[in-house]
């Protein structure tokens, strides 16, 4: 709640956030599974619509170019509301089973071994569906029916139940990610939509000042440029977006408080993930610009 407030997000949801978390308690099996994030999430119009949606009872799908914090505010939202958190990956091949559960023996007896979608319903969880857009047909029915106004989960031989009422699912999807399929349009129509934006300039700052308390302010600002930059590039579509890796820049900024030499460990986090020679190119001279050959480990940390 102090981030929140420190991030200038209304006072009146964070009361509503404190209400809810009263309201609904949590069982004790499942306390394990509320997890503090590793990162905070920065941006407080987004936070603020998120909070006020999913106190309303909605389910939210983000959507947005990668690196655009979409796991971290899932899980920061979870964290938020006090819930503990189910995760599932549309990367694999994920059927409804996975989803639900299934069948399994234990003491010479069937019993249900319960997937995320039927935990969180239960337990009252947060129930993230990362990379939505890549979910089968198979997947997507079940969704249909947990997401929709009865809110129920239906399985063959067992049990009907009803949703409990702290239960919220949070989509995430990257769009023009190679893989993925147009989110089916009565499924998107099941959650409120919000569009992450990119990472503006202070926001960056604010990431890596958290990260990286030991590092020298100067130097900090200019890996913050360098990622500004690049996304200019990016968003004039003279490079692609596979360079503009924010995980990729905080992964270097790691290798150098390690000892590594600046340019090599940015060549590793950024340069060398395109394989396009002629971006490669581009990237490198917007590199060389902001992290000159000539600057060391010790410049950084
Ligand atoms: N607004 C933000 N607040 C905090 N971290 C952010 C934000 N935007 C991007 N990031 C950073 O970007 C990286 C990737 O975040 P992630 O949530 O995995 O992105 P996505 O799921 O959108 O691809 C993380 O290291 C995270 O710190
Ligand atoms: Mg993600």
């Amino acid at each position: 709640m102090e981030f929140l407030r420190e991030q200038g997000v209304n006072e009146n949801l964070i009361q509503k956030v404190i209400e809810f978390r009263e309201k609904y308690q949590v069982f004790e099996s499942e306390k394990s599974r509320i997890e503090k994030p590793q990162m905070n999430f920065y941006g407080k119009e987004i936070l603020e619509m998120a909070i006020s949606a999913i106190l309303e009872g909605e389910n939210i799908l983000l959507c947005g170019a990668k690196a655009t914090g979409k796991n971290v505010l899932a899980e920061n939202l979870a964290y938020i509301f006090g819930r503990p958190q189910y995760n599932i990956s549309f990367h694999v091949n994920i059927d409804s089973n996975v989803l639900i559960g299934t069948d399994t023996f234990e003491d010479n007896k069937v019993k249900l071994r319960k997937g995320p979608v039927y935990l969180s319903a239960l337990y009252g969880g947060f129930c993230i569906l990362d990379e939505i857009n890549m979910a089968k047909n198979d997947a997507v029915s079940v969704l249909h029916s947990v997401l929709d106004h009865r809110k129920i989960i239906d399985v063959p031989g067992y049990d009907k139940i009803h949703l409990n009422d702290a239960c919220r699912f949070i989509g995430t999807m990257n769009y023009g990610y190679v893989g993925t399929r147009e989110l089916n349009e009565a499924l998107v129509s099941r959650f409120m939509v919000i569009d992450m934006p990119s990472i503006k300039e202070e926001t960056l700052m604010q990431i890596f000042e958290n990260e990286f308390p030991d590092a020298k302010k100067e130097a900090l600002l200019q890996f913050t440029k360098l990622f500004m930059d690049l996304q200019k590039k990016a968003e004039n579509g003279e490079i692609s977006t596979k360079p503009l890796d924010l995980r990729g820049i905080i992964a270097a900024l790691r290798t150098i408080r390690c000892g590594l030499k600046p340019v090599s460990a940015v060549s590793m986090g950024i340069t060398n993930k395109s394989f396009d020679g002629f971006e490669r190119d581009i990237v490198g001279d917007v590199v060389m610009t902001r992290i000159p050959d000539s600057m060391e480990c010790f410049d950084v940390f």
